[in-house]
């Protein structure tokens, strides 16, 4: 169970640790037995200005209670410098949680292109980083866990929040490939998108819920995915918070067929709505390739007036 799990012996490198959820990783892994690198930039939750307070107050935490941690204060949009620390103090890094971040929330009108760009930056560029400077140590060393931090905004959409929403569903993307390219290296690479009371939340949530909300409840499914003893689980994305866990996938409606010719039209579209939005008998695809079942379906049809039959197999190159 996860109250025995522990990290001896490895580094882990948790950005974004000097509050909310990071902190909250680095607490824990630390009590574990992990020598822990410490990354914060210590600015405001929009993304201006920076300290090493935040930082060093938790390395100190950790330090008091008999842990091991070094502090890192660049941004992770230079990633290479904190995986660089992680190397300089420990020798390597392991488990690298991709977890800073912040917001810049305005309906997209009112959109300037400096809140677009800094949230890229933070979130897509920072992750980007931070995985890049680490990739080949792992690879190396034929061991990599990596948890990178989506939102259900990404997943969903929230109002008031394009930057953010495209940026952690850039997120999740980027987990999905790096979970394939990783796999004959045992790297293994998920995301989550939590939900935790934090400075970033406190701003769009009701003291109510937010009461209910710690950051410790995201920790435990984080310290299962990046355990030694998971050896299967990349790819993944999941809902966590608040006492409950969930995963997330996709799912594509059965869809609807049609003759490639001249009756596909606007109106054969219409026609079948209900049936390309029909979701009774959905799958649940992990890949392009994925589409090739499709392409299989739509290959009995006869493919056009004459009723030949055309495989699309060999047609058609994803
Ligand atoms: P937080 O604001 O408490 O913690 C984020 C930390 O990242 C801060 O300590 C901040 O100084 C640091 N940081 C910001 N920009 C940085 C940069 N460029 N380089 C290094 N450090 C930087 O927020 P919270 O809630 O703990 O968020 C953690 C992650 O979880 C973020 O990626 C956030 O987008 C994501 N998230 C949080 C949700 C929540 O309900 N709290 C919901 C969905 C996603």
């Amino acid at each position: 169970s996860t109250d025995t799990l522990r990290y001896d012996g490895k580094v882990v490198v948790v950005t974004g640790a000097g509050g909310g959820l990071g902190k909250a990783y680095a607490l824990f892994f630390a009590s574990r037995g992990a020598s822990v690198v410490v990354n914060d930039l210590g600015g405001s939750f929009k993304g201006e200005g920076n300290s090493t307070r935040a930082a060093d107050v938790v390395v100190e935490e950790i330090k008091k209670a008999g842990g091991k941690a070094v502090p890192n204060y660049d941004s992770v949009e230079f990633g290479d410098r904190i995986i660089e620390t992680a190397v300089k103090a420990f020798g390597t890094v392991h488990i690298l949680i991709n977890n800073a971040g912040i917001l810049r929330d305005v309906a997209f009108r009112n959109m300037k292109d400096a809140d677009w760009d800094l949230i890229q930056n933070v979130h897509v560029k920072g992750t980007y980083k931070c995985t890049k400077a680490a990739w080949p140590i792992f690879r190396r060393q034929k061991y990599g866990r990596i948890i990178n931090t989506a939102s259900a905004a990404g997943l969903f959409g929230t109002f008031g929040q394009t930057n953010y929403s495209a940026a952690k569903l850039s997120v999740v993307a980027f987990s999905e490939v790096l979970a394939k390219e990783g796999a004959k290296y045992n790297i293994l690479v998920n995301a989550i998108a939590p939900i935790a009371a934090s400075r970033m939340t406190e701003t769009v949530m009701p003291a109510e819920v937010l009461a209910t909300l710690g950051p410790e409840w995201v920790v435990p499914l984080v310290a299962v995915l990046v355990h030694d003893s998971n050896t299967q689980e990349s790819g993944g994305i999941y809902e966590v918070g608040a006492g409950t866990v969930s995963k997330i996938r996709w799912e594509r409606s059965k869809g609807a067929l049609y003759k490639t010719d001249a009756s596909l039209t606007p109106s054969a579209i219409s026609q079948k709505w209900a049936v390309v939005h029909d979701f009774s008998n959905p799958d649940h695809p992990t890949g392009p390739a994925d589409f090739m079942g499709l392409l299989e379906a739509a290959g009995e049809m006869p493919s056009n007036e004459q009723g030949e039959n055309i495989s699309f197999k060999d047609k058609v190159v994803l």
